[in-house]
């Protein structure tokens, strides 16, 4: 039995959903405890593509409880989408559990998300634009309609009469092209989706803490990234949530010394999408390899992302956050093809090194990169074992491992199941436990 975290080392998409899909097989419960549709998790399935917003990627497999805990933001419409689209495809969503405390994104959040970035003009964080800051506002200030108030039309007419009245005036001041939103026509819709999600509908702590009594495998998924913290990452442009392990706690209600173990994704490169600073940007032709190779571009807005060199200050900062004990590196394949490889070692700033990730954005939007340089290599199969690697691709992955004192305990070479180190000559123990690059090697 096992409690294991999985969290994203960098500015989210780090390829977190394959990883929890290869980890889920062998867990009983997966969990996600922060975010909502802003996230995008992209899993492969032989020649099948699954693109999940809200619900983990446990639910590729038959029998798991997937949960969408309490510290999570639910927008019940494109949730309900979500669901009926794995229904068409033929898989179950009966392991589905909502928190009763989930708070809903209403139709006024996506508006006013996009007012607030209206209002910032240049200083824009670059949102997703699905009303996730706003409606985690709410939940600060204790106005905000949660799961539970779905379920009964008093309570739900009461609290959407108190947003109504404050959002119309918002809304008819900075955007008088809208028409107000009318209680009568949110009320009934709401009601309606409350009821589709009735059935689902749980207190998920008290479910979480009866499968630790039952000694169940329980994985939880991480949205978002370490650098996208509200605390710890590069504030203000950072989403609304804590995606770091610690959000676990308050996100899906358990202590902390319950986590036995937590798991930074992290790719042998680096992404970002929205704006804000991003010391080891590749502007131009590696770059554009980097993103066309790595596909990169949003699950959520299909907006390109900014494409940079892995920056081990940044994983360094992670490992620290998170208290991580295991990296899993996830595209290396992408970085095929590129004569030589850089990765950022330090930065420099007012003409000192350092090592340590300042998480104040003005003073990282001043630090210039230290690069060490290291031989790429032009070809990488498929291969199941780290030996069989090129010698230049070990020595990648040995450079990081050694750089953070942390073992690598997954390799992904490509976006499909058995494209990782390890996976077709399966060995006794859980995926979780192993070690492919460790930091004495
Ligand atoms: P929000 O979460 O929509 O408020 O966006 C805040 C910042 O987080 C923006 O820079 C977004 O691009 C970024 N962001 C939010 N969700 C994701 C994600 O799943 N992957 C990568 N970036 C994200």
């Amino acid at each position: 039995m096992a409690n294991i975290v999985i969290v994203g080392a960098q500015w989210g998409d780090e390829g977190k959903g394959k990883i929890t899909d290869l980890l889920a097989e062998e867990a009983d419960i997966v969990v996600r405890y922060q975010g909502g549709s802003n996230a995008g998790h992209t899993v492969k399935v032989g020649e099948e593509v699954f693109r999940l917003h809200h619900i983990p990627s446990g639910i590729l497999y038959p029998g798991k409880l997937c949960i969408i805990a309490d510290g999570m933001v639910v927008d019940p419409e494109v949730l309900k989408e979500e669901v009926e689209e794995l229904v068409k495809r033929g898989l179950s969503v009966e392991g589905l559990r909502i928190s009763l405390n989930a708070h809903i994104v209403m139709p006024y959040h996506r508006i006013l998300d996009g007012i607030w970035e209206a209002r910032m003009g240049k200083g824009r964080i670059g949102t997703t634009g699905r009303g996730i800051g706003p409606c985690y506002a709410d939940k600060a200030a204790r106005i905000g309609i949660r799961m539970s108030d779905l379920l009964v039309e008093r309570l739900l007419k009461e609290k959407l009469a108190i947003n109504l009245e404050e959002k119309n005036l918002i809304i008819s001041h900075y955007r008088p092209d809208l028409p107000p939103l009318k209680m009568e026509d949110l009320l009934p819709r709401y009601l309606e989706l409350g009821e589709f999600f009735r059935p689902y509908v749980v207190n998920t702590s008290q479910l979480i803490h009866q499968a630790m009594d039952e000694k169940k495998n329980i994985l939880f998924e991480g949205a978002q990234g370490t650098l996208l913290d509200i605390n710890y990452g590069t504030y203000p442009f950072v989403t609304s949530s804590h995606p770091i392990a610690g959000g676990v706690c308050i996100g899906a209600g358990i202590g902390p010394r319950r986590i036995d173990k937590v798991i930074g994704v992290c790719k042998a490169y680096i992404t970002r999408v929205g704006e804000g600073p991003f010391p080891t940007e590749i502007i131009g032709e590696v770059g554009d390899y980097l993103r066309e190779r790595g596909a990169e571009y949003g699950t959520t807005t299909g907006r390109p992302r900014r494409c940079g060199w892995l920056d081990l200050v940044a994983l360094k900062h992670a490992v620290k956050v998170n208290g991580l004990d295991g990296l899993a590196i996830t595209k290396l394949d992408v970085l095929t093809g590129l004569p030589k490889l850089k990765i950022c070692v330090a930065y420099r700033i007012d003409g000192q090194e350092t090592d340590v990730f300042p998480v104040d954005a003005n003073l990282l939007k001043r630090c210039e990169p230290v690069y060490e340089e290291l031989p790429g290599w032009e070809r990488l199969e498929d291969v199941d074992d780290f030996a069989d690697l090129p010698k230049e691709a070990q020595d990648y992955l040995r450079f990081i491992s050694s750089y953070v004192a942390l073992p690598i305990c997954i390799v992904s070479l490509g976006p499909r199941r058995e494209q990782t180190l390890g996976w077709r000559v399966r060995k006794e123990g859980y995926l979780w436990d192993r070690i492919v690059v460790d930091t004495v090697d």
